[in-house]
């Protein structure tokens, strides 16, 4: 897994949908499956996926092309969704009970440990058996268990302060919905979510000048 240093962002970026595909590939019991088939299907050139694959190591025969199955585990193992990742949500409001409420991410591994808010009113109400606890023991609670992920989902004013409790107490990736750049030190692995750069798009693309 080495090799995996090396690997360009943008093939990273690709690598969910191949998941997806041969998900969904798995589930119609197809098992084997050419790069021109694979491409017509996810919309990237036979070429690509090939350079993609190879990155990884040989995936495919020539005459053969992929074994789908194989193939698979070995995106879900590039991918790490062959562990299981201990995650909490900060911030219960509308984006927060959206995610702990999304119970496939469960079935990749995510497993929710716990959901912090800081409103009394949230506090103490359950969402799936959880219950939302208040903010001033995220401290305490991050220092009694290691866990891998924090999911911030708090008002742009308060995400950075968030941001550095789970730092400090060695969370190690962070998936951030605040609209706003986090400062952390070097090592941490942020994902920004941002819903409203992909609509931004959309009505750029519904406006686009000819
Ligand atoms: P919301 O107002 O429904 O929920 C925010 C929750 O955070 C509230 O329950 C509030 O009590 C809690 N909170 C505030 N400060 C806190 C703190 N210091 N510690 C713990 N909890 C705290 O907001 P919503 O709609 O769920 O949005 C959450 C965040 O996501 C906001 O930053 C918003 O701008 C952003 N957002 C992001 C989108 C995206 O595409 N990523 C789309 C829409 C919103």
């Amino acid at each position: 897994m080495d090799k995996k240093k090396n690997i360009s962002m943008a093939v990273i970026k690709r690598l969910p949908k191949y998941h997806r595909y041969l998900m969904d590939l798995m589930k119609n019991d197809v098992d084997r499956i050419s790069s021109k088939e694979l491409s017509e299907k996810i919309g990237f050139t036979a070429s690509q996926i090939r350079q993609d694959l190879n990155c990884f190591g040989d995936f495919g025969q020539q005459g053969y092309g992929y074994n789908v199955g194989e193939l698979y585990g070995q995106i879900c193992n590039i991918l790490g969704l062959t562990k299981t990742y201990k995650t909490v949500i900060i911030g219960a409001g509308n984006i927060g009970q959206a995610i702990a409420n999304y119970t496939r991410f469960e079935k990749i591994g995510f497993r929710l440990e716990a959901i912090f808010d800081i409103n009394p009113k949230l506090i103490g109400i359950r969402i799936r058996d959880i219950e939302i606890r208040d903010i001033d023991y995220l401290d305490d609670y991050l220092k009694e268990s290691s866990i891998d992920i924090g999911v911030i989902c708090v008002p742009n004013n308060n995400a950075q302060k968030v941001c550095d409790i789970l730092v400090k107490n060695k969370v190690k990736g962070i998936w951030n919905f605040a609209p706003v750049d986090l400062v952390t030190p070097e090592g941490i692995k942020i994902e920004n979510v941002h819903l409203s750069d992909s609509l931004l798009t959309l009505t750029c693309l519904l406006n686009d000048i000819d």
